[in-house]
C-alpha cells in the first residue's frame, strides 16, 4: 500500500503523515511546492506536486498510490470532481477524507457535496467528521491569545467539544491501513468533553502562567475588528459562522467514536496545551 497524503502543511495532514511515518507505512506528500517542502523537511518526506485547482498535476500525484487521505483546502471552488474521476481510474481503492461533524445534515456546505461525490466515485472511503479543532488556538487564534493574551471569537457561552488533530490523523491513518474495516463508513470525531471559552481562557492561564481572557465579543465586534486587522473577507465571514453556531449549542455534541476504534481516551485539552506551550510563549 501506498498512501497519498494531502493538506501535509496544514493541521491534519501533518499529524496523519507522521503517523503513516512511525507506522512505516509507504507514503508520500502532496504540498504545492515541493522545493520549499524539501527545504523545510529534507528527505524526512517524500514530496509531490499537488494543486485541487489546478487539474495538470492531478495525474503526477496519483501515480504509484493506491490510497488516499484527502482533505478540502480552505476557501475556493476546486475542481474534485475531476480529481475523483482520475483517482478512480488511477486505482484508488480507498480514500479516508477528512469531513465536519454533522456535515451530512448541512447542504449548502462543501464537506456535504464532497462526501456525496465521493460516494458516487464508487471509491471505497471513509468519512472522518471532526469537531473543532484544539489546534484553531495555536493557528488563527493564537496571534491574539500571544500578542493581546485573549481568546476573540463570537462563541458566546456555546460549549465546543474540542478534538486534537493529532486524534483525527490517527483515525485516519487507522481507515487507511485497515481499509476493509473501515470501508464506507462514517465516523464523528470529538473530544471527551465539551467547554466554553471562558473554561479554556481558565485552563491556558493555569497552564501558561499568564492571564488570558474570553473577551466574549459579539459578531458585530468580531467582524469590525478582523476587518481592521486586515484579514479577508470570506474568512472573517467563515469564523465569524462557525463560532456563530458554536454560540446557538450547535457544537457542544460529544460522540464516542474514538473510543470505540481505538479503545483509548481521545486527548484532553490540557494535555494539548501543555504539548503545544511554545506557541504561546515570549
Ligand atoms: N478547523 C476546524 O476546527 C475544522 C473542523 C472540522 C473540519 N475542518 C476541515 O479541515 C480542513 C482543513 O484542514 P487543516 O486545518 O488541516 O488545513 P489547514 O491547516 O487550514 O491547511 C490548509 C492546507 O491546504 C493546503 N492547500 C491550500 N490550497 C491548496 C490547493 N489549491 N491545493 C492543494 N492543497 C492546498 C495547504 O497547503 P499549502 O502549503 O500548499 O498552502 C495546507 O496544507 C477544511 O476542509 C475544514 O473544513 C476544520
Amino acid at each position: 500500500m501506498r498512501t497519498l497524503v494531502t493538506g501535509f502543511t496544514g493541521k491534519v495532514g501533518y499529524e496523519v503523515a507522521k503517523k503513516l511515518k512511525a507506522e512505516n507505512v509507504y507514503h508520500v506528500c502532496a504540498v504545492r511546492d515541493p522545493e520549499k517542502a524539501e527545504a523545510a523537511f529534507g528527505d524526512e518526506y517524500d514530496f509531490v506536486k499537488l494543486d485541487f485547482s489546478d487539474p495538470g498535476t492531478f495525474d503526477e500525484a496519483l501515480e504509484q498510490v493506491d490510497r488516499i487521505f484527502l482533505m478540502y483546502p480552505p476557501g475556493g471552488n476546486f475542481p474534485f470532481k475531476k480529481f475523483l474521476e482520475q483517482a478512480k481510474k488511477s486505482g484508488i481503492v480507498h480514500i479516508a477524507y477528512l469531513s465536519l461533524k454533522d456535515a451530512q445534515y448541512i447542504p449548502f456546505l462543501h464537506h456535504y457535496k464532497m462526501e456525496k461525490l465521493i460516494k458516487k466515485s464508487a471509491i471505497p472511503y471513509t468519512f472522518v467528521r471532526a469537531g473543532y479543532f484544539m489546534q484553531n488556538l495555536n493557528d488563527f487564534l493564537r496571534e491574539e491569545i500571544k500578542e493581546k493574551q485573549r481568546i476573540f471569537v463570537p462563541a458566546g457561552k456555546g460549549k465546543t467539544s474540542f478534538v486534537d488533530t493529532r486524534d483525527l490523523a490517527e483515525i485516519s491513518a487507522l481507515a487507511l491501513v485497515h481499509s476493509e474495516r473501515h470501508k464506507n463508513k462514517s465516523y464523528a470525531v470529538t473530544g471527551a468533553e465539551a467547554l466554553d471559552f471562558y473554561e479554556v481562557a481558565e485552563i491556558m492561564t493555569n497552564i501558561l502562567g499568564v492571564n488570558i481572557e474570553y473577551t466574549e465579543p459579539s459578531v458585530k465586534e468580531f467582524k469590525a475588528y478582523m476587518e481592521k486587522r486586515g484579514e479577508n473577507k470570506a474568512f472573517i465571514n467563515v469564523t465569524a459562522g462557525i463560532h456563530i453556531s458554536t454560540k446557538l449549542g450547535l457544537a457542544k455534541g460529544v460522540t464516542h467514536d474514538y473510543q470505540k476504534i481505538t479503545g483509548g481516551e481521545p486527548t484532553n485539552i490540557r494535555t494539548y496545551i501543555e504539548d503545544f506551550k511554545e506557541y504561546w510563549e515570549g
